[in-house]
């Protein structure tokens, strides 16, 4: 054997080696940690939608290696003692539909905000083999897993877990999944978050098909995609309408998705529904606050006709984990629509700034474009001025708040089939709200605004830190 030889076979074992070793301990890490199911078409065909449900459970002293959990796991005969704390709150997640039976990718983000957020078990329900493929099938089996999941909160209250410490946060059908495990335990779970909750099949359903306020102590939801896979009814005591609820800034329109539905896009379309979910995780990690204002409807809203929480006594539900959604329940407060402006990445957080302006009559209807900047950042807006109209009030999304906008300039953009002449803008005015403080709005006064010249005003003031 030359040397070139030996060297080659010298390499080719300690090739094998290594693989060896590293498949091992692949194998070790896969034995010790715990993951959620996958299915296939294969799979799904062969079994016949068999359900299956288990759960991961993950606390801080596991947070990245789930460990098995079943009715057995807290008995005194297992070999190793479950990281399953009886006295602590417990959060169950439960998923929803997937179309292609891969399993949620979200499942580990969502659990590491929990637990940074909260000392808790986490238990996440794992039914990707009931939840994939034919939507309606799957909709057949979500009473059949709420089911199951009551048998284990069964045993664990033979533990000594409380019903009121269990907090459900269902996505899409998953929220639906959670409303029949209170139903079963008659509205004495803790609480329950619906992150867009599911529309289809559940809209016109009966409450006790769905979720709703009845199912727990406490039932508070995001609506992002209301108009499409969402549920556009209040189904909680405290509802969140992103954005009106319906299409989600950065999100492509759901007209124009609603055709791609069809084609391996679905990461794309259900940009609308899964932003319900990210912003809830944006919110445990409570960099910035989202607060919704009561109002009847969004077009209502965003004529800035709901500036306050007093129907809270004066302060706006939160969303997060904060108890109650941070406000006093009562009876009154049951399906409170409750609406926000959010940017398009995390936080989300967004400052609500009213914009009234008063113009004197004008003989043809005319536009004006309203830009609020700060340093680098640019709001803009474009107001539709009527003949017979004077006073225009709108609300604008601000990525800052009121305080730290520096110029407002207003462009004469004229109309399109006409020569537009000049306008006289009485006055100009901002205000952030909901805002306790009820600081004056900053107005401006007595404005000409020709076409091709924009006028812009420089503000000066400085945010008090009270
Ligand atoms: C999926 O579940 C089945 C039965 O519960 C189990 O045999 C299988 O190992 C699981 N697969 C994975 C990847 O966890
Ligand atoms: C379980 O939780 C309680 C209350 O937070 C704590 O005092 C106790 O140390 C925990 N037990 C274990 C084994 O971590
Ligand atoms: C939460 O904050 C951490 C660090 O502050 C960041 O890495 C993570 O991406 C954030 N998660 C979400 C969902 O915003």
């Amino acid at each position: 054997m030359s040397r070139t030889h030996r060297r080659i076979l010298l390499c080719v074992w300690i090739f094998c080696i290594t693989s060896l070793v590293v498949g091992v301990e692949d194998i070790q890490r896969e034995d010790e940690c715990a993951d959620l199911n996958t299915t296939t078409w294969m799979e799904y065909r062969q079994q016949r939608v068999k359900l299956r449900v288990q759960y991961l459970l993950l606390t801080r002293r596991n947070m990245d290696c789930a460990e098995m959990f079943d009715q057995e796991s807290l008995t005194e005969t297992q070999l190793r003692p479950s990281y399953f704390n009886i006295s602590r709150p417990t959060k169950v997640i439960i998923h929803g539909y997937r179309a292609l039976g891969s399993k949620p990718s979200w499942v580990k983000q969502l659990t590491r905000a929990l637990l940074g957020a909260q000392d808790v078990n986490v238990l996440v329900v794992d039914w990707v083999y009931g939840a994939s493929f034919a939507y309606n099938l799957v909709v057949e089996n979500y009473k059949e897993v709420a089911v199951q999941i009551s048998v284990l909160i069964n045993q664990l209250q033979k533990h000594g877990c409380k019903l009121e410490s269990f907090h459900f946060i269902g996505v899409s059908l998953g929220a639906h999944v959670a409303g029949f495990v209170g139903t079963l335990f008659d509205g004495k779970i803790g609480r329950i978050t619906g992150l867009d909750p599911a529309g289809p099949m559940f809209k016109g359903a009966d409450t006790f098909d769905r979720l709703d306020p009845s199912d727990a102590l406490f039932v508070d939801a995001i609506h992002t995609d209301s108009d499409y896979f969402g549920i556009s009814i209040p189904v909680g005591h405290v509802d969140f309408f992103l954005n009106g609820g319906k299409d989600q800034t950065g999100c492509a329109r759901s007209r124009f998705a609603s055709i791609l539905v069809y084609f391996p896009v679905y990461g794309y379309v259900i940009c609308d529904h899964m932003r319900a979910l990210h912003v809830y995780m944006s919110a445990l990690n409570s960099s910035c606050p989202l607060v919704g204002i009561p109002c009847f409807s969004y077009e209502d809203f965003l004529q800035g006709r709901c500036l306050d929480c007093d129907v809270f006594k004066g302060t706006c539900p939160t969303i997060g984990l904060s108890e109650n959604s941070g406000i006093a329940i009562s009876s009154v407060h049951k399906e409170q629509k409750l609406f926000l402006l959010t940017t398009s990445s995390a936080p989300f957080c967004s400052h609500h700034i009213l914009l009234q302006m008063e113009v004197s009559p004008l003989d043809k209807s005319a536009e004006v474009e309203v830009t609020l900047t700060t340093e680098s950042l640019g709001t803009e807006q474009r107001l539709r001025l009527q003949k017979d109209t004077t006073v225009y009030r709108t609300v604008l999304s601000h990525p800052v708040a009121l305080c730290e906008i520096d110029t407002i300039t207003l462009k004469n953009t004229g109309a399109r089939f006409y020569r537009q002449g000049d306008i006289h803008v009485k006055s100009v005015c901002l205000s952030e709200f909901p805002s306790l403080r009820r600081e004056q709005p900053l107005c401006v006064n007595n404005i000409g605004i020709s076409r091709g010249a924009p006028w812009s005003h420089d503000f000066v003031q400085v945010c008090d830190t009270f």
